[in-house]
């Protein structure tokens, strides 16, 4: 399917690297100008010389509301509007404990990126959309099933497809939609220093076999966000290589 998104203007967070950067790239390829916004502004930048064009680098911490709020008011000053709005900053766990065993702090610190972060997005984003806009909410499998030792990040994607709902119900009136990818593990930045055992396993977990490269979450995200998704609001879609039907 040809997407053409001549004319939109879309904002990545967490679009310095891994699925945010290929969202960046596939928005780019389809017509759409882009706001890269990360907090590396380092990150940013280099995709937004690699993609070229329109494309415009912010430094933005999506857990500080200040920053988002910037955020979104430098994307509409650059563009003029925003009608697609990626939602993709978040971090993981990279040291599994048990609940009993979590430092508050790594709680806190989960959660505030990922879903207050995402909070505070949509918080700044939705008000300004017009009638067409779109969100689509980088969520996880771990949005429907767990994984031990990982409670804020299983409990934070988890919140985030309610958030998702919730924001789809209270715009659809306004004919903004609101979804959220689910995506299985992707070959990323994000899973750098996992044991190659443990990666192993969690690609064969999938029942094809591997895990996702970027760019096969990116095509989903791409999709949602276009007019050829006109019908999906309030949709979790698992682009998980299987991974949830077992
Ligand atoms: N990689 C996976 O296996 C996987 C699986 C399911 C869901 N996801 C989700 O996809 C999203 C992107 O993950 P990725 O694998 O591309 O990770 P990544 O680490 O490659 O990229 C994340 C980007 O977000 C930026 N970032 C981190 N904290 C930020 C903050 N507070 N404010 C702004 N930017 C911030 C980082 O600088 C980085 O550029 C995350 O929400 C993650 O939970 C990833």
């Amino acid at each position: 399917m040809d997407i053409d998104l001549t004319g939109k203007s879309a904002l990545v967070t967490g679009g310095g690297s891994g699925i945010g950067a290929a969202c960046v790239r596939e928005l780019a390829a389809c017509g759409a100008k882009v706001a890269i916004a990360d907090l590396s502004a380092a990150a940013a930048r280099a995709v937004a010389d690699e993609v070229g064009g329109d494309a415009t680098a912010i430094t933005a911490d999506v857990s500080n509301p200040g920053d988002v709020s910037r955020m979104v008011t430098e994307t509409l000053d650059a563009f003029g509007s925003l009608d697609i709005a990626v939602n993709n900053a978040g971090v993981g766990m990279p040291t599994k404990a048990s609940i009993g065993a979590t430092e508050i702090a790594e709680w806190r610190r989960v959660l505030s990126i990922n879903l207050d972060g995402a909070f505070y997005c949509m918080r700044a984003q939705l008000p300004v959309m017009r009638q067409g806009g779109a969100i689509v909410n980088l969520a996880s499998v771990m949005s429907s099933v767990a994984a031990e030792g990982a409670s804020g990040y299983v409990a934070s994607k988890h919140a985030l497809v309610g958030l998702t709902k919730t924001a789809a119900l209270d715009y659809a009136v306004a004919g903004i939609r609101v979804n959220a990818v689910g995506a299985g593990f992707v070959d990323t930045p994000l899973l750098d220093g996992r044991d190659p055992r443990w990666l192993a396993a969690i690609a064969a977990a999938h029942p094809l076999g591997r895990l996702a490269d970027a760019s096969e979450i990116a095509s989903a995200v791409v999709f949602l966000a276009s007019p050829a998704a006109s019908f999906i609001t309030g949709a979790y879609i698992p682009v998980d290589g299987g991974y949830l039907a077992r």
